[in-house]
């Protein structure tokens, strides 16, 4: 799904976002395991304001581990606890329950203390589009919700849905913009298919996602696509683009003459990276970021 951003949907996403908050306990920040930062909403700490909040790292099936760990402990540093999921395969439901009721521990036990019974915790699901929101509350509440307008400013009345006994969640997310005044997010998450090719073309963003696969997964590249050696500098444009054509041949990406059609090649090789046929993989490193940002964390 691709949603024409504007500054009047940007306003109206983070107000209705700001009018859920006076119904919730916690708000759950789904974010992208493969790339964390860039599937991030750059306002994320203003629109949540104080709210004690989870991140979920999801698609963590298709992201690399490694780089998944090391994505937790940078949210740590940053006194948010964030937990790998996969809204797919896995019921993360429990574990998310579990972390909410840690955070939430204190009101929770200054309720028990006043003999009171614990209320039921709420939630909301905040992330951009496509990181998994639908997939994770309909997973949540053991059914297929009704789908709503997936639009920025599009609402229907207000429903909680029922997670066990112990949590309740708002049945529409908040859906929040991504960051893009950097072009290079917006090639992450092209890449991971974030975001759809009208926007970018697609033989630049499999460029991209070619270069860092020559730079930081050459060993998968080389064995998904059976390909002997990989240029040595991921910025030698020609040398990345030759890769790509000796793709597109084994794929049969050929245009009339037998020349190689890139468009082509380039539709294979982000098929087969998003799908996780080339292994798991993270598009993305906290080093990588700091390194990018300087001294900004956010
Ligand atoms: P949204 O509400 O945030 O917009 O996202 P949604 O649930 O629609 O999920 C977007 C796509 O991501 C879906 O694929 C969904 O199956 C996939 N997805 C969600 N969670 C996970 C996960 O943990 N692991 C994996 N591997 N995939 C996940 P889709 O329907 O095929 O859509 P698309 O791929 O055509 O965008």
């Amino acid at each position: 799904m691709t949603i024409q951003w504007f500054p009047g949907h940007m306003t109206r996403a983070r107000r209705q976002i700001q009018d859920k908050l006076k119904l919730i306990d916690l708000a759950i920040e789904l974010l992208d395991a493969r790339v964390p930062l860039s599937s991030r909403n750059p306002m994320i700490d203003e629109i949540l304001q104080h709210k004690p909040r989870l991140v979920l790292l999801n698609k963590s099936d298709l992201a690399d581990p490694e780089a998944t760990k090391r994505w937790i402990e940078y949210f740590a540093a940053q006194g948010l606890q964030a937990l790998p999921i996969d809204a797919v395969a896995g019921n993360p439901s429990r574990e998310i329950i579990q972390r909410s009721k840690q955070l939430l521990s204190a009101k929770i036990e200054a309720q028990l203390r006043k003999g009171m019974k614990p209320r039921t915790l709420r939630g909301l699901i905040v992330g951009i589009p496509n990181v998994g929101k639908s997939t994770l509350i309909n997973k949540m509440a053991g059914r297929k919700i009704a789908a709503t307008g997936d639009r920025p400013g599009v609402t229907k009345g207000q429903q909680w849905i029922k997670v066990g006994t112990e949590m309740e969640l708002l049945d529409t997310p908040g859906i929040l913009w991504p960051k893009f005044e950097d072009q290079v997010v917006g090639y992450r998450l092209a890449a991971t298919g974030a975001i759809k090719e009208e926007i970018l073309h697609i033989t630049e963003i499999a460029l991209f996602a070619m270069r860092y696969l020559v730079g930081n997964y050459p060993e998968a590249l080389k064995e998904r696509f059976s390909l002997e050696s990989l240029p040595q500098d991921p910025e030698d444009t020609d040398a990345v683009v030759a890769v790509m054509e000796e793709v597109g041949r084994k794929r049969g990406a050929l245009l009339s003459g037998g020349r190689v059609d890139l468009e082509k090649a380039s539709i294979a090789i982000l098929r087969e990276l998003r799908a996780g046929k080339l292994g798991r993989i993270s598009m993305e490193l906290p080093e990588e970021v700091l390194e990018f940002q300087g001294t900004d964390l956010r």
